[in-house]
């Protein structure tokens, strides 16, 4: 199950809504299709071009070695190239996994000292992931792990790295030259669309994540999002309904839930659309809310703040989890939740909360079954695919990000490089 609606919508906006879907139906025509002019930036599209039988096989076989033989795997990367793993390791990860340890996104010292700590005893790997192998954190970050991993094991150190980086470049040579086992990082997908190939599926394969369910997951959005036409087309809805806000002077989106499983699937998500549409002086500002939590934090300004935001909430329909409250001979002014189960408890509070915000503003709700590997997989498609549309209608190009420039500049002069 998978579906988009929209509530908190006057007649006008509503009307708004269409006119919008009517005018930029090109934009999605031309997605579907792929458009010529940025075939450079398309190899997500198909989800099979990365991420085929033949692909699938082999990361599972080198995550079988890891598994067998490893405590830790260390995943060095940042930004595109570690948050979609992430995002799914740390919502499903179960026992008898390596642990899954992140390096290669900061550069405090603290922070990796901690790092390098926790992999004391522990047998492990590293997969050092890099489109551009200049990126500063993974570089420096792979460094001082070559050096833990060479006074672990010696010459056979080697063995125990991989590197996932573009085909023909200077990281790949160094690869080759060293003996690492190297995987091919898709020169024709950008870091933040990654996460169904190399990138995203080697390290949740090591950490035990059905690869085959998320990419199926993929595939069924993918097959529904390049066919449906703007009127029964979840991310073309969504996309629509984003600039409809966007329009209104809602600036800034924020992505909800009550599951805190999600809370690094934010992480990616954030950066999806921060770094996809955030230009030429355009896009929406997102930021998340961890619910019940952050109600009782950024609740008020919410509610009652300045008129700028709209919401769109992820919820999952399905009950797989239980806990039930009993009575209890305490009198503690709970009674009321007696025989009550947190999943309709959890509920009450998210239908709650969704009606007293679209009371102020417009609330868009996907609604999956549950969150598990396959529509982990649904929901990376329909985002991807769901920002390349709204990026369209704004007028930006979704694939570069030529402002993260502005600081490397003035840090790499500062570092002497
Ligand atoms: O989405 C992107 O392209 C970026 O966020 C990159 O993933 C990020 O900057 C890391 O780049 P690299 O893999 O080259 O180290």
């Amino acid at each position: 199950m998978f579906s988009f609606s929209v509530t908190g919508l006057c007649e006008d906006w509503r009307q708004e809504l269409e006119q919008i879907k009517e005018n930029e139906a090109e934009a999605l025509i031309k997605a579907q299709k792929k458009e010529a002019v940025y075939q450079d930036s398309s190899g997500w599209i198909d989800t099979q071009e990365w991420a085929d039988d033949a692909h699938l096989s082999r990361l599972e076989e080198i995550a079988e070695t890891v598994r067998k033989e490893a405590d830790a795997f260390v995943l060095i990367g940042v930004g595109g190239s570690n948050n979609a793993a992430r995002s799914v390791i740390e919502a499903l990860k179960s026992d008898g996994a390596p642990e899954i340890i992140y390096a290669g996104n900061t550069l405090s010292p603290h922070a990796l000292n901690q790092m390098l700590e926790s992999l004391k005893g522990k047998e492990f790997y590293i997969d050092c992931i890099a489109k551009n192998f200049e990126t500063l954190e993974p570089g420096s970050s792979f460094r001082i792990l070559r050096k833990a991993l060479k006074e672990k094991y010696g010459d056979q150190a080697y063995r125990h790295i991989i590197t996932t980086g573009t085909k023909g470049s200077a990281f790949e040579k160094l690869s080759m030259e060293q003996g690492y086992t190297f995987l091919e990082f898709p020169e024709d997908i950008g870091g933040r669309f990654t996460a169904m190939s190399n990138v995203g599926l080697l390290p949740m394969a090591v950490a035990g994540i059905d690869i085959r369910a998320l990419v199926k997951g993929a595939s069924d959005m993918e097959a529904l999002v390049r066919k449906a036409g703007p009127s029964e087309n979840p991310a073309y809805e969504y996309a629509a309904f984003r600039n409809l806000n966007y329009r209104h002077g809602h600036k800034i989106e924020m992505l909800s839930s009550f599951e805190p499983q999600l809370r690094y699937f934010y992480y990616w998500w954030t950066q999806l659309f921060a770094e996809s549409e955030g230009k030429d002086g355009k896009g929406i500002f997102p930021v998340t809310g961890e619910f019940s939590e952050q109600l009782h934090s950024i609740g008020q300004y919410i509610q009652d703040g300045e008129d700028m935001m709209f919401e769109t909430f992820v919820t999952a329909e399905v009950q797989k989890d239980s806990l039930v409250i009993e009575a209890d001979d305490v009198f503690d002014g709970f009674d009321y939740l007696n025989g009550k189960d947190f999943f309709d408890i959890n509920r009450a509070a998210l239908e709650a909360t969704m009606e007293a915000h679209a009371a102020k503003f417009p609330v868009g709700r996907i609604s999956i079954d549950c969150l598990d590997a396959y529509h982990f997989g649904q929901l990376f498609y329909f985002f991807q695919f769901a920002c390349y549309l709204s990026c369209s209608i704004m007028g930006v190009n979704p694939f570069d990000q030529p402002g993260v420039e502005a600081y490397k500049v003035r840090m790499f002069e500062r570092l002497g490089k």
